[in-house]
C-alpha cells in the first residue's frame, strides 16, 4: 500500500466571536472552575460537555448524539467550539450551520453526508522502507537521447544523503528525479524517499542551514538518527471526505492515496455514492488488516432547528449506520413546527423518536456578575479598554435582553469613545450606543405598539 499525501480539507471555524474560548475549563476531576480558559458559569453544562468529551476519547460515543438546548446567548456554540479544542486536532470536528443545507445546487442530503464524512477521521500507520537524510548532492546524469533527436535525457540521478550515522550515495530511476524537482528538493534538504515506490518527501530543510535567511518560511528540522536505508513508521491522519476528494478528482501526480487510485477508474469529478461505497470498502479492509484505525470525530450542526424532516429522517438513518461520528446539535427553539411538516409540534423542533435517542445539556441564563466576567473577558480579547462602572451597565443591559447584544456593543462603544478622545469606554458612550441600537425584545415591543404604522 503507498499512501501520499491527501490534503486536507477541514472547514474554517466560525469563531470570531468565540476567540476567548481555550477549553472547557475543568479541573483533573472533571469539576468545573468558575472561570477557565475564556469560560465563565455554566457549570453544570461544561461538566456534561467534559463527560461527552471521556466518551468520545475512549470511542464510547460513535452513533450517538447530543443536543445543546437553552436561551439565546447562554454559551452553547461556546461551549461546543470548547469541546473542538479539548478534542485536540487529531479528532475530526465538523462545524456546520443548519441553513447550510438549503442550496439550490447541492442536495441537502449530500451537504449532510459530505459534513459527516468529514467528521470520521482516520489513522492510517505505515512501516515504510525507505532511504532518508539530508541531500548532500543531487547530480542528474546526462545521456544522448537513445530514440535520436536532438536532446539529452536523464539516465539517472546520483544522490547523496547524510544522516547523524553516515552517509550513502544512491543512484536513482530518471522518474524519481521528476519528484524530486516537483518537490523542488535541493541539497540541504531532508527528504526520505521510499524504497518500493520511489516516491520522494521532503521534510524540510536542515538546522544546519537554520541561519541562512533573517525571515523565513521555512521549516528546519534536525539532521535523521540511524541509517540512511531503514524502516520508518509514517502516520497519516485523513478524514473519510479528505478521501472522497482526493478520489474524486482527475488522477495524476502522487497527491492521492495512489492505492486507492488503483481501485477507482480514474477522471472521476464529482463524488458519488458509488465512491463513497468504495471508499468505504477499502477503509474497512485496512481497518481488519490493522493498517488504519478509526477516528470518530464530531460534526457540530447548530442551530438544528433550521434542518426540515427530510434532514431529520435522513440524520436518523445515518447515525444508525456503523461508521458514525457524534453528532453535537444546538438550538435555542423551545417548542415549535417541524420545518417541512404542516403542524407537527415538538420540542426544540426535532422528530420526538430522534430527540428519543439525544442525551440533552441544557444551558441556563447568565447572572448579571457572570454576564460581566465574559464582557470583560471579551473587551480584553479586542483589545478594548473598559471600565468596572461601564462593564457594570453592560452587565445590566444583558440581562435585560442578551449577552450576545451587550457583547455587540462594545466594539461601537470603543469607536465611540475614540471619537470622544477617551482611551477607555466610559458609562456615557454605553448608553449613548444603546439607545441608539434596539436588541430583539425591545424592537418586538416596539413592533407590537406600533403595529398600524408598519405595512403589513
Ligand atoms: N460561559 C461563557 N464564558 C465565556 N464566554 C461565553 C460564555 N457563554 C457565552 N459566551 C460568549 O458569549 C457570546 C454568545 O454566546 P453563544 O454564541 O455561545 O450563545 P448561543 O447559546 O450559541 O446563542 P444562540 O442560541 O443565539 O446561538 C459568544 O461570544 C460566546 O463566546
Ligand atoms: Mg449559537
Amino acid at each position: 500500500m503507498k499512501i501520499e499525501e491527501v490534503k486536507s480539507t477541514t472547514k474554517t471555524q466560525r469563531i470570531a466571536v468565540h476567540s476567548h474560548i481555550k477549553g472547557l475549563g475543568l479541573n483533573e476531576e472533571g469539576y468545573a472552575l468558575s472561570s477557565a480558559q475564556g469560560l465563565v458559569g455554566q457549570e453544570l453544562a461544561r461538566e456534561a460537555a467534559g463527560i461527552v468529551i471521556e466518551l468520545i476519547k475512549s470511542k464510547k460515543m460513535a452513533g450517538r448524539a447530543v443536543l445543546l438546548a437553552g436561551p439565546p446567548g447562554t454559551g452553547k456554540t461556546a461551549i461546543a467550539l470548547a469541546i473542538a479544542q479539548e478534542l485536540g486536532s487529531k479528532v475530526p470536528f465538523c462545524p456546520m450551520v443548519g441553513s447550510e443545507v438549503y442550496s439550490s445546487e447541492i442536495k441537502k442530503t449530500e451537504v449532510l453526508m459530505e459534513n459527516f464524512r468529514r467528521a470520521i477521521g482516520l489513522r492510517i500507520k505505515e512501516t515504510k522502507e525507505v532511504y532518508e537524510g539530508e541531500v548532500t548532492e543531487l547530480t542528474p546524469v546526462e545521456t544522448e537521447n537513445p530514440m535520436g533527436g536532438y536532446g539529452k535525457t536523464v539516465s539517472h540521478v546520483v544522490i547523496g544523503l547524510k544522516t547523524a550515522k553516515g552517509t550513502k550515495q544512491l543512484k536513482l530511476d530518471p522518474s524519481i528525479y521528476e519528484s524530486l524537482q516537483k518537490e523542488k528538493v535541493e541539497t540541504g534538504d531532508v527528504i526520505y524517499i521510499e524504497a518500493n515506490s520511489g516516491a520522494v518527501k521532503r521534510q524540510g530543510r536542515s538546522d544546519t542551514y537554520a541561519t541562512e535567511f533573517d525571515l523565513e518560511a521555512e521549516e528546519y528540522v534536525p539532521l535523521p538518527k540511524g541509517d540512511v536505508h531503514k524502516k520508518k513508521e509514517v502516520i497519516q491522519d485523513v478524514t473519510l471526505h479528505d478521501l472522497d476528494i482526493a478520489n474524486a478528482r482527475p488522477q495524476g501526480g502522487q497527491d492521492i492515496m495512489s492505492m486507492m487510485g488503483q481501485l477507482m477508474k480514474p477522471k472521476k469529478t464529482e463524488i458519488t455514492d458509488k465512491l463513497r461505497k468504495e471508499i468505504n470498502k477499502v477503509v474497512n479492509k485496512y481497518i481488519d488488516q490493522g493498517i488504519a484505525e478509526l477516528v470518530p470525530g464530531v460534526l457540530f450542526i447548530d442551530e438544528v432547528h433550521m434542518l426540515d424532516i427530510e434532514c431529520f429522517t435522513y440524520l436518523h438513518r445515518a447515525l444508525e449506520s456503523t461508521i458514525a461520528p457524534i453528532v453535537i446539535f444546538a438550538t435555542n427553539r423551545g417548542k415549535c413546527v417541524i420545518k417541512g411538516t404542516e403542524d407537527i409540534v415538538a420540542p426544540h423542533g426535532m422528530p420526538l423518536d430522534l430527540l428519543d435517542r439525544i442525551m440533552i445539556i441544557k444551558t441556563l441564563p447568565y447572572s448579571k456578575d457572570e454576564m460581566i466576567q465574559i464582557l470583560k473577558i471579551r473587551a480584553q480579547t479586542e483589545g478594548n479598554s473598559i471600565g468596572e462602572e461601564s462593564l457594570g451597565e453592560l452587565g445590566t443591559i444583558g440581562v435585560k435582553s442578551t449577552l450576545r447584544y451587550a457583547n455587540q456593543l462594545l466594539t461601537p462603544a470603543s469607536i465611540l469613545a475614540k471619537i470622544n478622545g477617551k482611551d477607555s469606554i466610559g458609562k456615557d458612550e454605553v448608553d449613548e450606543i444603546n439607545e441608539l441600537f434596539y436588541d430583539a425584545k425591545s424592537s418586538a415591543k416596539i413592533l407590537a405598539e406600533q403595529e398600524d404604522k408598519y405595512m403589513k
